[in-house]
């Protein structure tokens, strides 16, 4: 069904796998398009509960946007291209009702950082890199990049990164908090399914709830705790809060359908 994605679902869990390894899983049109459209899938399919993106082979997760087709981008092309991405992709992630997690399996620069930083958290293998290398180009993140890791690591460090276009290693990133955990390349996926099914058996309309609120307080939104308040009243009314309830006092697993 995808050219550019290998796509598979695994107990709830949609895998999403970036598949141009021998260019380092850039992202060019047809990436950012099918990458719309898993997400879409994402949205809309009962039967996935969360997800994650991932790159194909040993060395990268994405190497960023693909610069071969930067040669005949004029400015409104520029602008085009970061709206569309943005919009279709990069903002689809970071506010999707169910979880969507990075498995950062290698390079991560460019729309690749911007790509993992999109997802609610990360995972990393040991032999990842991430940065920020547009001015290289003469350019600036176009996907986010200059918000979300000022919102992950502070202003002064996303300044160092995204000036210096340097590349940090794992540790480093899991140090600045731009990574939750680090594994060996061979465990990442099984630890990163790990905490999706632990993140699976909670109540799907209180997940949806901790991403749209931390969303707020992440982008600086007004109203914020009057939101939280609201949200945790709205939530007395739903089946998944009776059952959490009630099934803690008859001291039985809760079975939260997500209504
Ligand atoms: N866009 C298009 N092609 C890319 C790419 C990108 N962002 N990143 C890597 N590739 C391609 C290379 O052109 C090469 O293709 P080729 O074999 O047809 O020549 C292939 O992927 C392998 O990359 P290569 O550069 O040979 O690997 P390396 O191990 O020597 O270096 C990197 C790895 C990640 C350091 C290097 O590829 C790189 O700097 N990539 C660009 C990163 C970047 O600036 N991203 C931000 C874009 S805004």
């Amino acid at each position: 069904m995808y050219t550019t994605l290998l796509t598979t679902t695994d107990n709830g869990i949609f895998t999403i796998t970036i598949n141009r390894p021998d260019k380092l899983n850039a992202l060019n049109k047809t990436v950012i398009d099918e990458l719309s459209a898993a997400i879409y899938e994402v949205y809309t399919n009962p039967s996935i509960k969360s997800a994650i993106i991932t790159g194909s082979g040993a060395k990268a997760f994405v190497a960023g946007a693909d610069i071969s087709g930067f040669v005949s981008l004029d400015g409104r092309g520029g602008q085009a291209l970061a709206q569309t991405g943005q919009d279709l992709v990069f903002s689809k992630i970071e506010n999707s009702p169910k979880p969507i997690i990075a498995a950062v399996n290698g390079f991560a620069l460019g729309g690749g950082c911007e790509l993992a930083m999109a997802c609610h958290f990360r995972l990393c293998s040991e032999n990842a890199k991430f940065g920020q290398p547009e001015v290289n180009l003469g350019l600036v993140p176009g996907y986010g990049g200059t918000q979300r890791l000022t919102q992950l690591i502070g202003k002064g460090k996303a300044m160092e990164l995204m000036m210096t276009g340097n590349m940090i290693d794992a540790n480093e990133a899991k140090q600045l908090g731009l990574v939750n955990y680090i594994t060996t390349a061979e465990t990442l996926l099984d630890k990163t399914k790990e905490l999706l099914q632990v993140i699976n058996s909670k109540a799907p309309v209180a997940i949806k709830n901790v991403i749209a609120l931390t969303n707020i307080a992440a982008y600086g939104g007004s109203n914020g705790l009057q939101k939280e308040i609201q949200a945790f009243g709205e939530l007395f009314d739903t089946k998944d809060a009776k059952e959490g309830a009630a099934a803690f006092l008859e001291k039985r697993k809760a079975n939260f359908t997500g209504e």
